[in-house]
């Protein structure tokens, strides 16, 4: 089986002030965009459990500290699945950007598993098995969103995701720097800075008229709250965020904790342009569709 895994931008990120369990309550509004990483699994039966990650980003550990094994774990040990599995992972998703790559990876095998042992996990309406959400949310902050991507808006620590409808702007370029910044690191200095309101939740913004504005205006509405802490880290990410908006003469924002910035657009060729003007050396720049219609699950062979 094959599975595409989307990365997503955080479009509007709040934070309120953090829990007794030194967790933040978010109010974040996540979009899927159109850069995948790809898993290929397959399973031959064996009496024990046997997970085998292979992945061509030699960086990323293929054991228990990849999100993808913690899954597969956690999947076949809720539903008391053995066999042995092997899982390919292809990533063109930067790890530590803000992206979400490790977390939709996660999503896209839980997925995966689900569909090739059938029944195994329940779907949320039994009760004597954890559903696919509550595994999901074991696993990261980021990871329930991708089961019900590909727009969302998510409270919570993000585990409670209400989708709604993607942005008529639908394109966006992902200005991608050769440095990141640490999401635990990000929000200890959220923390530092005293940052966290309760009124940072509350009351939403009209999801429904956003979803509906032109680009420019829907940038212009959106805010980040780890910019600042991100910024006060990394200054140098401040910096090339204000020449991006400078050249663009449009806000450019930080996605997640970074260090991913993005500003979008209506059409396809104004984000071509733009990609083209902010593109040097050490700045990716790709052009990606918002919310692409895809289908997660690309073949079952
Ligand atoms: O869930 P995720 O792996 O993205 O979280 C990484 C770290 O970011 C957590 O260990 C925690 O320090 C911080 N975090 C937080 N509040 C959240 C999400 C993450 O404090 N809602």
């Amino acid at each position: 089986m094959r599975l595409l895994a989307p990365a997503k931008i955080n479009l509007h990120l709040r934070v309120g002030p953090p829990m007794a369990d030194g967790f933040h309550p978010l109010l974040t509004w996540m979009c899927t965009v159109g850069l995948f990483d790809t898993l290929e699994v397959s399973n031959q039966s064996a009496a024990s459990l046997q997970i085998h990650l292979d992945c061509d980003d030699l960086s990323l550990p293929t054991d228990g500290r990849n999100l993808v094994v913690r899954a597969t774990q956690l999947f076949c040990d809720a539903s008391k699945i053995t066999g042995s599995i092997h899982i390919r992972l292809r990533k063109t998703i930067p790890a530590g950007g803000g992206l979400g790559g490790g977390s939709s990876d996660a999503a896209a095998i839980l997925t995966g598993l689900r569909k090739i042992f059938g029944g195994g996990c329940s779907d949320g309406r039994g009760e004597e098995r954890e559903s696919l959400p509550q595994l999901a949310a074991q696993l990261g902050s980021d990871v329930p969103f991708f089961l019900d991507g590909p727009s969302a808006v998510c409270r919570g620590r993000g585990e409670i995701v209400r989708p709604v409808a993607a942005p008529a702007a639908q394109w966006g370029i992902l200005l991608m720097p050769p440095f990141g910044v640490s999401t635990p690191q990000a929000y200890r200095r959220f923390d530092d800075m005293n940052l966290g309101h309760a009124e940072n939740l509350a009351p939403e913004p009209p999801w429904q008229s956003w979803t509906a504005l032109p680009a420019i205006e829907l940038m212009q509405r959106l805010v980040n709250d780890l910019e600042a802490p991100a910024f006060s880290l990394v200054p140098e990410l401040d910096a090339v965020r204000r020449q991006c908006e400078d050249k663009l003469a449009r806000p450019v924002r930080m996605s997640g904790s970074g260090s991913t910035l993005f500003t979008l657009y209506d059409r396809r060729d104004e984000a071509e342009t733009a990609s083209e003007k902010v593109q040097r050396k050490d700045l990716g720049s790709v052009v990606v569709a918002l919310a692409p219609a895809i289908e997660l699950i690309l073949n079952e062979v």
